[in-house]
């Protein structure tokens, strides 16, 4: 296969029907180098909200990191981070040469992940948004499971620059999924699965009309 990202690793199939459409549309738009997301700007502010809560040295799952651009901001600031992604990406290599031991990389779905460590704090900026909603209880099981009692999670979510009174769910032609949250389903979707938010934040895109819910949360003992 001819890619424009040489270096991109597509992991393996899980058997999940959604799971693998998922996984084939993200490897498709790593490869075409159609991750406009990396670059943009209104994806860089969930970290410096988290870093209003989170202790010097900390250790971070980065869930859905794709090409690391949150994790080398965590590094940089002195934390540890484990990220994984259905997707290997290239810049990982070079992270793991200048991190040493504070980095660690994973490709797999992070629900697969193995082993039964827990983090102080973990990211999820635009990974939950695109799950299949029938599971976002288990998601969300997963990603407490994976977090100390009173670690931090901080997640964005699609929304729209003026908030919605109701969530709206789209299909893109590649089959992957995509939720736009108002803050009030935000907010129960966190605590019915143990977390209290702490902080909301909405950041408008470049695109007009629409921004990132970003929420800051902390699991419940
Ligand atoms: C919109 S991108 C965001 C990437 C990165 N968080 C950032 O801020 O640039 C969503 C990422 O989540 C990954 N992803 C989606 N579902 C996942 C899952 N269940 N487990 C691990 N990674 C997942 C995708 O491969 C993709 O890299």
């Amino acid at each position: 296969m001819t890619t424009k990202n040489p270096g991109t690793d597509a992991g393996t199939s899980t058997g999940d029907p959604y799971r693998e459409v998922l996984r084939e549309a993200f490897v498709r738009r790593y490869e075409e180098g159609a991750d406009s997301w990396s670059e943009e700007p209104a994806m860089r502010e969930l970290v410096p909200l988290l870093c209003t809560e989170l202790a010097a040295g900390s250790s971070v799952l980065d869930i859905g990191a794709g090409r690391g651009r949150d994790a080398e901001l965590l590094l940089a600031a002195g934390h540890r981070v484990t990220a994984v992604d259905l997707v290997r990406l290239p810049e990982w290599q070079d992270m793991a040469r200048r991190y040493g031991a504070a980095a660690s990389f994973e490709v797999g779905d992070f629900v697969d992940m193995a082993g039964g460590r827990t983090y102080d704090a973990a990211v999820d900026n635009g990974v939950l948004h695109h799950q299949d909603p029938a599971g976002y209880a288990q998601y969300l099981a997963n990603v407490r499971r994976r977090l100390r009692p009173g670690g931090l999670l901080a997640v964005s979510l699609f929304t729209t620059a003026e908030g919605l009174a109701e969530g709206v769910l789209n299909r893109a032609e590649d089959g992957r999924l995509s939720r736009w949250f108002s803050e009030r389903e935000a907010t129960e979707l966190l605590a019915g699965a143990g977390f209290t938010v702490t902080a909301v934040r909405t950041v408008r895109r470049e695109l007009p009309g629409l921004a990132y819910l970003l929420v800051l949360a902390r699991r419940d003992a």
